[in-house]
């Protein structure tokens, strides 16, 4: 639902000889419309001066931000214009979208104004616990396009798996990117499946992707997990770790491992390594770097960490976690990224100012960061993580355990509370959710568990309203989008009302 939309009488009719116009700047925005539309259509829509469908790219409207856009469909013209790319981009998913709600070469006359009310809206994959092949990234990119979100975050590294090639560095993916087995149910289960898993993407592509996505608005941000998730790379090189002689298979179990990076200067010289050629091929502003889940039992053993504390003047184990990810921010800081990280611990004496934090357990973390000057990215567990069951139902996959993550939990979600103070208004970037795979082996699983909460989630962070009137009937008539596009997606009422 856009920001404003006035629907009138009559359509425009698209026919064999219909063309399109593109101004100066507005051609890729174009050339994407003409691929949606002659998928749907067959029509060659192919460029022309009299063209009746016009995209204009405008710098001069105001009102719009980064990502505004306004469209104009009468019975004899498509107009679409933007101040920006990403503006138009979005014009273009919101014709696929209506392009879809008629069946026919119809576009409903409409006037519709949209901006943003958040500058992120994300979605954040996994693909180190279950490896998901290149195709189907790349599909899920274009599904967060259609969606108007803004980002993918790909979890390339986690204890279970390292899926980025790099260069100095075979052993990562050689090594790192496969598994004997797996766990059956969650952390702690006794059972196992006995097959191996694994993958890896090559640099080409990652590269592809990452163009792939610009051309449809998203920036894909990278995250290589430290200190902790981070087995995979220790069973590929056990000299980065604490205790550089014992030997980590990846891990085959799900939860967190006592198995952090260590903390002498060549594991550091390996991170920076890694981040420069990981800046190489995301040109993203942002890297994430992890920083969750840092049990620092091994620190409090080692006798590198404790050399580590005192040359540092750190008052013990716990503060090396954020001095490790301020040491490694700084790096980023340095060559123009901002560093990224999950809020976990305590983290208010480490993490550089500059860094965003991530906000995964309760939104009141979020408040702390920003009055310690951070910008947060919203994602707490409860309304944002996809991984847990989307309903109590027995029918329901199984999902992460103890808690259900409802369409209407998401549809509820709100990246600034009401309780907050409006001057924190500013440095919330906005939301994302989290598709965590450790029960989701296949894209399709993936695609069911996205599917439609992550419409719930793209709706209320484009709009910053929570009005859930009207929203299931949108959805039914959005599930025939879903549906052309193959979408394994949940159906509305599935199972039980919602
Ligand atoms: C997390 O769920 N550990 C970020």
């Amino acid at each position: 639902m856009p920001t404003k939309l006035i629907r009138s009488a009559g359509s425009f009719v698209l026919r064999r000889d219909t063309a399109i116009r593109a101004h100066g700047g507005a051609e890729p925005a174009a050339r994407l419309l003409r691929r949606y539309f002659r998928k749907a259509t067959g029509f060659p829509l192919p460029s022309a001066e009299a063209g009746t469908i016009v995209l204009t790219l405008d710098p001069g409207m105001t009102g719009l931000g980064e990502e505004g856009y306004s469209l104009l469909v009468s019975t004899h013209a498509v107009l679409l214009r933007a101040p920006h790319p990403a503006g138009l981009l979005h014009g273009v998913q919101s014709l696929r979208q209506l392009l879809a709600t008629e069946g026919g070469p119809h576009l409903p006359c409409v006037d519709i104004r949209d901006v943003p009310v958040f500058p992120w809206r994300g979605a954040m994959l996994d693909v180190a616990r279950h490896f998901m092949p290149i195709g189907f990234v790349r599909r899920f990119v274009d599904l967060l396009a259609l969606h108007k979100l803004n980002v993918l975050h790909l979890h390339l590294t986690d204890d279970q798996g390292w899926r980025m090639p790099i260069e100095r560095y075979p052993r990562l993916t050689d090594i790192g990117a496969l598994r004997t087995e797996s766990m059956i149910g969650p952390s702690g289960s006794p059972l196992f499946d006995g097959t191996p898993h694994g993958g890896a993407y090559t640099r080409a592509e990652l590269e592809g992707l990452v163009a792939y996505a610009a051309e449809l608005g998203v920036t894909v941000m990278p995250e290589i997990e430290m200190p902790g998730h981070a087995r995979a790379a220790l069973a590929a090189y056990p000299e980065l770790g604490n205790f550089p002689s014992r030997e980590l298979p990846v891990w085959t179990s799900w939860g967190v491992s006592d198995a952090l990076f260590g903390v002498q200067d060549r594991t550091f010289d390996f991170l920076q390594d890694v981040l420069t050629e990981v800046m190489e091929v995301f040109p993203s502003p942002r890297i994430h770097i992890g920083g969750d889940e840092c049990p620092t039992v091994e620190w409090r053993t080692s006798p590198t960490a404790a050399v580590r504390i005192a040359a540092e003047g750190l008052s013990g184990a716990d503060a090396l976690h954020g001095w490790f990810l301020r040491r490694v921010g700084d790096f980023l800081l340095d060559h123009g990224r901002q560093p990224v990280c999950w809020d976990d611990g305590d983290l208010s004496a480490g993490l550089p100012p500059q860094a965003a934090v991530m906000i995964w357990r309760d939104p009141a973390h979020g408040l702390s960061a920003l009055r310690r000057g951070h910008e947060v990215i919203m994602a707490p567990f409860r309304s944002t993580y996809l991984d847990y069951p989307q309903s109590a139902e027995p029918e329901e996959p199984q999902g992460q355990p103890d808690g259900v993550v409802t369409l209407h939990d998401v549809y509820h979600h709100q990246p600034v509370p009401p309780e907050w103070d409006d001057r924190y208004r500013a440095g919330v970037l906005g939301t994302q959710a989290q598709l965590w795979t450790e029960f989701a082996p296949r894209p399709r699983d993936v695609e069911y568990l996205a599917f439609p909460r992550l419409c719930a989630l793209a709706e209320t962070s484009w709009r910053g309203n929570n009005d859930w009137s009207g929203f299931p009937a949108r959805l039914v008539r959005h599930e025939q989008l879903l549906s052309a596009l193959s979408v394994h997606y949940r159906p509305v009422g599935a199972f039980s009302a919602i």
